[in-house]
């Protein structure tokens, strides 16, 4: 069943294009990568479908509804279901609360009533993130930035989405890092059946995470299959490049994240021995 459907979507800042007639599908508990270089309208494309934007033409159905022509009264109760997480939380995580009750807000907003009930839930859902019990109580300045992003995802998480939007959400983080929140990512994903949407910029990535890729280049989609696919055959040049910077993504393509890392770090430093040993 179809959750999500993307049909010709343009965006325009001022005179410029940044989004020119993309469409794509997203399928209840399916998940789509997003992958192109800085600039080719990635996040554009987030924030229409968060409305932060308002696009120019095109239309976002979700769950059977058109987001771009609703009233903000009639959106507001479908806001929760879908989340975003960004790049670093940092900024929209609240430095003076502890990192529970930053995840039980978005629950009493939700309704709940029950500190308690609130509470335990916020402990469970940074549970899942594999948070321990002792995170409950710290600020976010106390966290490293893979464990903000945690936090970021079990706030997200709160709100019971449908639809996660992850832009650039790992990709601040080092490389085991960023594999340990991929790995959460994908278990999370099969445990509830939650949507992805992964936006990033390196498709070495999103075989971690993702089934389907959709390749963007300057506000259009040049490519668009399967994950296995589109890394072990691409057909686009643009893909090709984008595949080649990846570090390897034929190898990283299948294999579970904690084996992604390994494969990423592996080509990572074989990249930079042969940087080395160029630049000596
Ligand atoms: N607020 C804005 N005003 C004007 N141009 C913007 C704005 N945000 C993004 N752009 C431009 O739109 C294009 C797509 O940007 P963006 O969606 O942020 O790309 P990505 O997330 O893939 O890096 C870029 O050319 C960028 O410079
Ligand atoms: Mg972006």
């Amino acid at each position: 069943m179809t959750l999500l459907e993307v049909s010709g979507l343009v965006v325009q800042y001022g005179e410029h294009r940044a989004v020119d007639d993309v469409s794509f599908q997203l399928d209840r508990g399916g998940s789509l990568a997003l992958v192109g270089e800085s600039g080719s309208g990635k996040s554009t494309i987030a924030r229409a479908l968060v409305r932060l934007i308002r696009p120019s033409a095109g239309s976002i159905v979700f769950d059977g509804v058109d987001l771009t022509t609703l009233s903000e009264r009639r959106l507001r109760p479908l806001r929760h279901r879908i989340q975003m997480v960004f790049q670093d939380p940092y900024g929209s995580l609240d430095p003076h609360l502890d990192a529970q009750h930053i995840v039980a807000e978005p629950i009493a907003v939700r309704g709940e009533r029950s500190r308690r009930t609130r509470d335990k839930r916020a402990a469970e859902l940074l549970d899942q993130v594999g948070l321990p019990s002792s995170a409950l109580t710290r600020k976010p300045h106390e966290f490293s930035g893979g464990q903000r992003q945690r936090i970021g995802i079990a706030r997200a998480l709160a709100s019971e989405p449908d639809l996660l939007v992850l832009d650039e959400a790992t990709s601040a983080l080092d490389v085991s890092v960023q594999a340990q929140v991929l790995e959460i990512l994908a278990t999370l994903r099969a445990e509830q059946g939650l949507t992805y949407l992964f936006i990033s910029h390196n498709l070495g990535v999103v075989g971690a995470v993702t089934e389907q890729v959709a390749v963007l280049r300057s506000g259009q989609i040049v490519e668009q299959g399967t994950t296995a696919d589109v890394l072990q055959r691409p057909q686009h040049e643009y893909t090709q490049r984008l595949r080649r910077s990846a570090l390897e993504p034929a190898l990283i393509s299948g294999r579970k994240p904690r084996e992604v890392v390994r494969a990423i770090a592996a080509a990572r430093a074989a990249e930079s021995a042969a940087e080395s040993a160029a630049a000596s």
